[in-house]
């Protein structure tokens, strides 16, 4: 007897109302739209992700591998009740974030990865998921992880989270903590921004194609930088070495 053993290794999902999309003005004064992508755009993000994965700094590399396998998985219907959102500036790729429904009352976040620095866009791209798995999935926590400094300061510090140490989160690894429904409505209208509906020109130009980031995150030109300065704090020894690629010393 014939098996089609797709139909076991395939998750279904559940039939999860999607996100609204909404638009938001950042600091740069550019309007930002966040909206949901569908499977078929998924190959548009991993090329832009992808990059990524070469990239040290602040954990670039740890959660661009996460990501692409998370977005690879829903992909190819290997992950049960995953979303993902994208932030576009003028279709430019800005921001993913992703996350799934655990069941009826819990959500899980995923990850978030910004591709253009210095604006929040990653801070306001988290806090719309946030609102998703509140105001549009009904959840009454989101379990949360964070894989970086900076992940710890703009999730746990600035949300003050709750500690859930006890449930092991989907990553692994670090401990998880919980946005509660109380934690939500604290942060609404001040973390939590944007506008709906958003204008037809903003979201046709955001739907038309997923532009690929202007200024993404790069390892550094000299690969060997860090490792030379792990054990030298005053990067002596890479300031010499560049003073020799310059002749102005002679060895
Ligand atoms: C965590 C993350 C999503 C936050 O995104 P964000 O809110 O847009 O913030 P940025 O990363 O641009 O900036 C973080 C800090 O670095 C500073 N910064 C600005 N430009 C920067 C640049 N080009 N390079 C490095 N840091 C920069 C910012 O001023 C900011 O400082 P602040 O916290 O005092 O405001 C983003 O740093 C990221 O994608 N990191 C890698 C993946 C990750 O760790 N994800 C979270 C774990 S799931």
């Amino acid at each position: 007897m014939s098996v089609d053993l797709e139909k076991i290794l395939r998750p279904i999902d559940h039939d999860l109302p999607p996100f609204p999309p909404k638009y938001m003005t950042i600091a740069s004064g550019d309007e930002m739209v966040v909206r949901q992508v569908t499977r078929d755009e998924i190959p548009d993000i991993l090329v832009h992700v992808a990059p990524l994965i070469s990239v040290e700094r602040d954990f670039y590399d740890v959660v661009a591998a996460r990501v692409y396998a998370e977005l690879l998985a829903y992909y190819r219907h290997r992950m049960q009740d995953e979303y993902v959102l994208v932030a576009q500036i003028d279709g430019e790729l800005c921001a993913v974030v992703n996350g799934r429904q655990v069941d009826e009352k819990r959500g899980m976040s995923l990850h978030t990865l910004a591709l253009r620095r210095g604006l929040r866009i990653g801070a306001h791209a988290f806090a719309t998921k946030m609102e998703y798995h509140m105001d549009v999935l009904g959840h009454e926590e989101v379990l949360i992880v964070a894989e970086s400094p900076i992940g710890f300061r703009r999730w746990m510090i600035e949300y003050n989270l709750e500690k859930r140490f006890e449930i092991p989160h989907e990553l692994g690894g670090p401990p998880s903590y919980a946005l509660t429904r109380e934690i939500f409505e604290k942060a609404r209208g001040t973390l939590v921004i944007g506008r709906r509906p958003v204008p037809d020109s903003l979201i046709a130009k955001a739907e038309a194609a997923i532009l690929p980031p202007s200024d993404p995150p790069r390892p550094p030109d000299d690969l060997l930088a860090a490792t030379r300065s792990k054990y030298d704090p005053t990067g002596t020894a890479l300031i010499l070495q560049r003073w020799k690629q310059e002749a102005k010393v002679s060895k």
